[in-house]
Formats: structure tokens, sequence, C-alpha cells
């Protein structure tokens, strides 16, 4: 690596000045004002740390298990379309990190080398996401394929039935590349100019699915099924992954930690909860655990990693959060990522609580802090 990035941002930085405008805009950006993509960092801000000492732990235990398959840590290389748009090895070179380091793979389906080849190369768990199609056989082929090329979870991304409005593409006059999973495929009055999204993918998917199709996938397929960018208790019924597509397809929502509580309580323990979404500091996937997350995902900082320094970027990458995670983990007095305690996390008090646990207000006078903090 020419040069030595120490964090994520710097990571962004590097590869802000390698990439063409238009792509680091098409990876950074979000949707409309970008709020919720603003929010899901801020979010992180909020919440505080509550370190414990003298707890005996030792060193920090980062291994956890996804689905039955054990990580090294609870950090994952999230679904991104066309990996190749910041370095010519792609995907092949974000597995092959990801399985290096011992933790898993999700391959977008708009891969931009086809799935067989990046399954030959994956040596960690690699899941397959695609989407609901209005093209039921296609929906299944795709299953099948990923199930034959040895793929141990479909991840099945819900929050992209609709083609957002991105509005640094819109700028750039931005179009994405063609991904060879999709090599065949007929798109009918597909706007192939102006489309943002993977090359036809938003004209394949189902905009009338509902759960049973989810079933009906599930009824299709041995491997289990992951959905992703659920937002809201409602919609939590099966391994979920809470995200809101890191802020690029509804603007206005909460940031996806800020959803995490609500669907952790309604999962109520019955699946695995992951979290994705402005994650970029071991500060943020122990926030994330704390509040009920089994593991993080994340996706844009692979493509700072692939742009920098390709697979070695990317490693780079994944082993700063993972650094990062076992110092904070052992700076709160943690022994394991897999038993992160609910009240390792706060938001911030109300002055008025916080006066009452005080040692001060044991002598009197709680009452001359202030009550109301918003
Ligand atoms: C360039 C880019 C392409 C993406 N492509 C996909 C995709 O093909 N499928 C998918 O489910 N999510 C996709 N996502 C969304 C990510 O999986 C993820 O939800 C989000 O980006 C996570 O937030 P983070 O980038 O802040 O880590 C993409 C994200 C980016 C930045």
């Amino acid at each position: 690596m020419d040069v030595q990035p120490i964090n994520l941002a710097e990571f962004e930085a590097f590869a802000r000045e390698r990439l063409p405008a238009s792509e680091y805009d098409f990876i950074a950006g979000g949707t409309a004002d970008e709020a919720t993509l603003l929010r899901n960092r801020t979010a992180f801000g909020r919440l505080f740390l509550r370190p414990r000492v003298l707890t005996g732990a030792g060193a920090p235990d980062l291994r956890t298990t996804v689905l039955g398959s054990e990580i090294a840590f609870p950090i994952l290389a999230g679904p991104a379309g066309f990996h190749a748009r910041a370095h010519p090895d792609g995907e092949l070179a974000t597995t092959r990190a990801a399985g290096a380091l011992g933790t898993a793979m999700v391959l977008s389906s708009a891969s931009s080398h086809p799935l067989e080849q990046v399954a030959a190369v994956a040596t960690g768990p690699l899941w397959f996401q695609q989407y609901l199609f209005r093209d039921r056989g296609l929906t299944a082929d795709l299953a099948a394929r990923a199930e034959a090329a040895g793929c141990r979870a479909l991840c099945l991304t819900l929050d992209s039935a609709v083609r957002a409005k991105r509005e640094r593409n819109i700028r750039h006059r931005y179009t994405n590349p063609h991904s060879p999973t999709y090599e065949g495929v007929a798109v009918p009055d597909y706007d192939w100019d102006t489309s943002d999204a993977p090359r036809g993918v938003s004209a394949l998917i189902d905009r009338a699915a509902g759960w049973s199709d989810v079933e009906d996938l599930a009824g299709r397929t041995a491997l289990p099924i992951v959905v992703k960018g659920l937002m809201t208790a409602e919609d939590a019924a099966l391994a979920v992954v809470v995200s809101n597509h890191g802020g690029r397809q509804l603007d206005g929502t909460l940031a996806s930690v800020e959803a995490l509580p609500e669907i952790v309580a309604a999962v109520d323990g019955r699946a695995e909860v992951y979290l994705d979404g402005g994650i970029r500091r071991g500060t943020d996937v122990l926030k994330a655990l704390a509040l009920g997350a089994r593991a993080v995902l994340v996706a844009r900082p692979l493509f700072w990693g692939l742009a920098v320094d390709g697979e070695a970027g990317v490693a780079a990458v994944l082993r700063i959060l993972r650094d990062e995670l076992a110092t904070d983990l052992g700076l709160c007095g943690l022994a394991s990522a897999a038993h992160v305690p609910r009240g390792t996390v706060t938001p911030r008090p109300r002055l008025g609580t916080l006066a009452s646990q005080l040692p001060y207000a044991v002598n009197g006078n709680p009452a001359q802090v202030g009550q109301s903090d918003p």
C-alpha cells in the first residue's frame, strides 16, 4: 500500500482521491436529502458506552456464529453491487480478504464476477444476496445456483423494489455496469440509460411481493433465508438484517441503529438479528452488539479498501475494525463479542435521572441538577 490509512475515514479520503467523482458519489451517496445517510452515522454518536472495570475478563474473544457458522469477529462484508467499480479484482478480492480474516462475505447478485467464480475463491462462509423477482423461475434459479456453488444462506433484500431518487447519480448521469449474474435475462421496457440500479434489476423485482413469496422461496431452497432491509417491528419475522440500505432507498427514516431495539424486542430471540448502516468504528460495532445485534455488516468501507489497495486494502479495513472492537471490548471489561450485555450502552441520559445515581445525590440536593435534557 502506498498510503497508510489508520482508520476507515482515512481509507475513504484516499479512496476518494483515486476514484472518478461519479463512482465515489455512487458509493458514498444516499437518496434525496441524504438525511437518513447522515443519521446512520450521527445516531452512533448519541449512544454512549458504559465501561466496567475489574471484571476479570482477560483478552476478549471476538468469535461468534452466524446461522451456525463460526466467524472470527462479528463483522461481515455486506452485499454491495459491482465491486469492480473500485478495483478490477472486485468481489474476488473482497471474498478472499474476508475469508483470510475468518469472516463471512455476502455476495450481491449484482456482482462484477459470476457467482460460481467468487464461490471458488471463498474460504469463509459465503451468502448470496438476491431479490424476489416477478419471474419466480429466475428467483428459484438464482437460489439454486447459490446452493450448488456452496453458499450457506440466501440474503433476500426487500427494500429495493422501488428505484430511489439518488440525486448525486442524476447529476452525474450515472449508469451502472452490467452484472454477469443477469446475463441473458430479458428486461422488457427497461430504461437502460437512466438507471442507477444494477442494470435491469429494479425492473425485475416484484413490487407486489408479500411474505407468502418469502415462504414460497423458503420451500424451494435448502438454504436459510436472511431478510434484509427491515426497519419496523411489524416486519420482523425470520433471520433479519436491520437496514435502511445505507440511506440509499427511503430518505427520512430512523437510523438503522435506532430501529434496532424495536426489532430485537419483536424478534424476542426467535431469529438472529444483524445490523448495517454507518458502521465505521469498533465502538459502533460494540454499540450494535449491546443493543442486540449478533453481528454487523459493512458495505461502503469495502469499496474504500478496494480502491486504495484491492484485496490488501479490504483486509486492512476489516482488520482495523476488528482490532478497534477488540480494544473497545477490553476497555469495557467484556470477555466476549458474543455476549455483550444490554447495559453496555445507554442513550444520553436525562440529567435528572443521572443525578439520583451520583454520589453527591446521596448527600442531598439532586434537584439542583437540570431536570430536562431533551
Ligand atoms: C455501492 C453500494 C452498492 C450496494 N449494492 C447492494 C446490493 O446489490 N444489494 C443489497 O442488498 N444492498 C446493497 N447495498 C446496500 C448495503 O448492503 C448496505 O445496506 C449499506 O450500504 C450498509 O451501510 P454502510 O455502507 O454504511 O456500511 C449497496 C450499498 C452500496 C454503498
